[in-house]
């Protein structure tokens, strides 16, 4: 197709402008959500180094479901407010968390997870979905990391 991948060399804010072109061009023309969500799952994979998870969790009758991902299969159904997933849905903010251990109430779905990043999807200032990377390095993501994510996060709004 074409080069995916950011160049790893760039500045980060310049990687995630790379990576958010390509995920908008990568669903350009298509409205099937979970086959663009599958897309931007493997897309986020191949760019973001030191993940062990990479995945959507969608809203369904007021619970997170299990969408797209990358990764150990994974816990299929969070309610809101339950672990980080469900703390990004119930509150619409974003969690980055440098060690999940010291979560309260962190769901382990990958026991090499050791860090974690949570990005609400709004659409209408409702959350629609959630994409979720986990890191079996401790610390692994910074303020960069979860803006580069909440501009993927605004790309997915829109097919969503
Ligand atoms: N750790 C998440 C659960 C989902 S998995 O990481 C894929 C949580 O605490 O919500």
């Amino acid at each position: 197709m074409f080069d995916l991948a950011p160049d790893p060399d760039l500045p980060k804010p310049q990687q995630y402008a790379e990576l958010a072109r390509s995920a908008a061009s990568l669903v350009t023309g298509e409205k099937d959500a979970v086959a663009n969500m599958a897309n931007i799952a493997a897309l986020i994979w191949l760019s973001v180094p030191t993940l062990n998870w990479a995945g959507f969790y969608r809203v369904i009758d007021k619970e997170l479901v299990l969408g797209p991902f990358i990764g150990k299969p994974a816990c299929i159904r969070i309610p809101f407010g339950q672990g980080v997933c469900g703390t990004a849905a119930a509150t619409g903010v974003t969690q980055l968390v440098p060690d999940v251990h010291a979560f309260p109430g962190h769901i382990a779905c990958d026991a090499a997870s050791r860090s974690e990043l949570v990005v609400p999807v709004m659409v209408g200032g409702m959350v629609r979905a959630v994409i979720d990377l986990d890191s079996p390095r401790p610390d692994r993501f910074s303020q960069e990391d979860a803006e580069g994510l909440e501009a993927l996060a605004r790309i997915v709004a829109e097919f969503l």
